[in-house]
């Protein structure tokens, strides 16, 4: 296939950014992959390149190693870059919040120096539906009122003002500021998938390392909420679905200006005990779970409004909540230790 142009994806081997690498070169672009490793293996960027034979270099590379952000570069010429590199567990980002403020906000700065003296301009960055708080209505548009709860949720808002004074400032910038909301599952032939280092803050490892039989049960962080069955309501959405949304992203910067934002969410809802439903018909067995207490700053339901993404990039989510369980449950049975 003819390459469409060359792509620079920092954190490329992480969990979306995997993903995304194999639907960037199945849609025949070329792939050059900047990761420092941190949260990530490089065997996941092996199974890329097994997933999805075609152009695709790697980088063992800190984003705020200026020079060799630079030298990368230069390599070769990049037409575009998606920006998925950061540090996203939110808890830890309340206990150490200046790690997170140095590895994504000044790691993004430093990237944005680099991309502006070499005229890079076209940007798709990894943001979060974080950026809404906790939202007044759902489902949630872009035009809703944005705040943070934690550092975590504050550096993404940080970048984001921080890609929209510029594009105000410098014409030329063409940027689109992707919220995801919940992305989950794994590619479908079970080669990669998310690998959590720590204990998984996020539901669906969780879930999922209790059925391998890395954990004894799920705690359901509260059942008392105001929703149908008392727990709390997320969107989530099938990491390929976000990975496909990055490559009409890059398709769509040709049709935009400035800097806009657009929700990567299916538009429907699911709650807690729905999901442990769904991941015990995947896994075929029942997922011990005992429900405990609130976890602090969770926010009750949200769910995307996903029209603009529709309107604008042309994508929407296909795949089920069944979908995402099957798939993800297929990573993690035959990759029980992840990549190790
Ligand atoms: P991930 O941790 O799997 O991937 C992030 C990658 O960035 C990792 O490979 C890590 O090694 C790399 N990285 C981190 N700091 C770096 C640095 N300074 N220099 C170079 N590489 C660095 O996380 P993910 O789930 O794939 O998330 C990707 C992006 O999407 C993140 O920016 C995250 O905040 C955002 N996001 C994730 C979710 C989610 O639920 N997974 C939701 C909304 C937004
Ligand atoms: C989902 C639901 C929990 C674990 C995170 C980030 C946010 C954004 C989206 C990145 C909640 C419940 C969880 C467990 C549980 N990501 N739960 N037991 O809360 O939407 O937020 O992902 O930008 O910044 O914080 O996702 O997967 O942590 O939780 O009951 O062991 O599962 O209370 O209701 P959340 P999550």
């Amino acid at each position: 296939m003819p390459s469409q142009g060359t792509v620079l994806v920092t954190g490329g081997a992480g969990f979306i950014g995997s993903h995304t690498c194999v639907a960037l070169l199945d849609a025949g672009w070329a792939v050059v992959v900047l990761d420092n490793l941190s949260n990530s293996s490089a065997v996941a960027v092996e199974r890329v390149e097994e997933l999805s034979p075609g152009d695709l270099t790697f980088h063992r590379v800190d984003l705020r190693d200026r020079a060799a952000v630079g030298a990368v570069v230069d390599e070769r010429p990049i037409d575009a870059v998606i920006h998925f590199a950061g540090l996203k567990a939110v808890g830890e980002s309340v206990v150490d919040p200046l790690r997170y403020y140095s590895n994504n906000v000044v790691a993004t700065v430093t990237l944005l120096e680099v991309l502006r003296e070499r005229e890079i301009r076209d940007v798709v960055f990894s943001s979060s539906c974080t950026v809404y708080g906790d939202p007044a209505n759902v489902p949630v548009a872009e035009s809703a009122p944005l705040s943070a709860a934690s550092p975590y949720g504050r550096s993404k808002l940080f970048i984001e003002e921080i890609f929209r004074d510029l594009a105000a400032a410098e014409p030329g910038w063409r940027v689109l500021l992707l919220r995801y909301f919940n992305p989950v599952g794994a590619h479908q032939s079970g080669r990669i998938g998310e690998d959590p280092h720590d204990v998984p803050n996020n539901l669906m490892p969780f879930v999922m390392q209790v059925a391998v039989g890395r954990r004894d049960r799920l705690t359901v962080f509260g059942g008392d909420y105001p929703t149908p069955d008392g727990t709390c309501i997320r969107d989530y959405i099938h990491v390929e679905d976000v990975a496909a949304g990055h490559v009409a992203a890059l398709d769509a910067l040709d049709r935009i200006e400035g800097c806009q934002a657009v929700n990567l969410g299916t538009g429907t809802g699911s709650s807690v005990l729905e999901v442990v439903q769904a991941a015990s018909k995947a896994v075929g067995a029942d997922i011990p779970f005992v429900i405990g207490a609130r976890r602090p700053g969770d926010v009750v339901a949200t769910w995307a409004d996903p029209s603009l993404a529709e309107e604008l990039l042309g994508w929407k989510a296909n795949r089920t909540l069944d979908d995402m369980c099957a798939d993800h449950w297929r990573w993690q049975s035959t990759n029980p230790d992840g990549y190790r």
